[in-house]
């Protein structure tokens, strides 16, 4: 394809059905290791099968969030060059397995996730955690705050939902850090839906009115957040994230990535601000996606695949032949 070509054609149309590819074999492979009880093992097996199927897309692929910094993981690491080398600059974040410890445990909810941008479209968070909170889409701007209290977040949603905040579910991770946020939440009678990992998912539950959830609250990791920034860019929603640093070392990875206010609040454009392209497989049975199954002859596969260009979520469900 030449240049000029590329230049016309949406990502959606060069890669919305090379990101499902992409994201069902990863998903396939972490799929085989479920329940087998060995986190490690499962994100390597999707971790290969990621790589290899991203090293056959027509593009010159850069990974901007990865598996981590090169030092400490040897493939899909931050900078990393993937794809055939030839076609469009396309920067790549991405998860192969994302719910590790739910995938060792044939837990619901594990993804695999992708998402392609043009270069410079996606923000390069270093691998810190992040605190969040997101909405879905159909509100008036402005209506969350990250420095707001969770209670003071759940009365604007309401409002503008025109429900009373008892009629608000707010999802949040299970972790002793989020205690604050939960007596917060529930101080004005919001349900708190509690996931024990797998904030990307959290955060699209938000937009998908079928699963009940309202709003995302709490912190996880960054490149989760820039991951769930993508697929909110497709769909609309709002997000507001701040990185948060541990030690000095953490805070020396930003500043490597060209961070350099450290306190800086992100909008969902901050993190997302060109076209994306999203794509999700179920590893396991979710809320939002079905698991990988094999059943006659065939691996089934269940995908979500959202585009900024078109503003479309579409599902996929593919089967292959086993073998093939
Ligand atoms: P895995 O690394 O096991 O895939 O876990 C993913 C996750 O639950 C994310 O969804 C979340 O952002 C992060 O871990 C939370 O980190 P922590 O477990 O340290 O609270």
């Amino acid at each position: 394809m030449d240049a000029q070509m590329t230049e016309t054609l949406s990502l959606d149309a060069l890669l919305g059905l090379d990101a499902v590819r992409v994201s069902d074999e990863a998903a396939i492979a972490a799929a085989k290791l479920a329940g087998r009880g060995d986190n490690v093992a499962a994100d390597q097996v999707a971790v290969d099968a990621m790589r290899t199927a991203l090293n056959t897309i027509a593009m010159d692929g850069t990974v901007v969030i990865g598996e981590g910094e090169r030092d400490e993981a040897p493939m899909l690491y931050i900078g990393e060059k993937v794809g055939t080398g030839s076609g469009p600059a396309i920067d790549i974040a991405l998860d192969p397995l994302e719910g590790t410890t739910l995938t060792a445990k044939a837990m619901a909810n594990a993804l695999a996730v992708v998402a392609f941008a043009p270069k410079g479209g996606l923000l390069n968070a270093p691998d810190t955690y992040m605190d969040k909170i997101a909405i879905g889409p159909g509100y008036e701007d402005g209506i969350i705050d990250l420095d707001a209290s969770p209670a003071d977040n759940v009365k604007a949603l309401a409002k503008a939902k025109g429900v009373s905040p008892d009629e608000i579910t707010v999802c949040v991770l299970e972790r002793a850090r989020h205690d604050d946020i939960v007596k917060s939440i529930r101080s004005v009678g919001a349900r708190v839906l509690f996931i024990t990992d797998g904030d990307v998912a959290g955060v699209i539950n938000t937009t998908d009115p079928t699963t009940g959830v309202d709003m995302y609250i709490g912190q996880g990791g960054a490149p989760e957040g820039v991951l769930a920034a993508a697929a909110l860019n497709c769909v609309g929603g709002q997000m507001q994230t701040r990185l948060v640093f541990r030690n000095d070392d953490e805070r020396a990875r930003a500043e490597k990535w060209g961070i350099t206010d450290l306190n800086r609040k992100y909008t969902l454009k901050d993190m997302a601000s060109a076209e994306t392209v999203f794509a999700a497989t179920g590893v396991t049975d979710g809320n939002l996606l079905d698991g990988v199954k094999v059943a006659d002859g065939f691996v089934h596969t269940h995908a979500l695949v959202m585009s900024s260009a078109t503003g479309t979520v579409r599902t996929v469900r593919t089967k292959r032949r086993l073998g093939a």
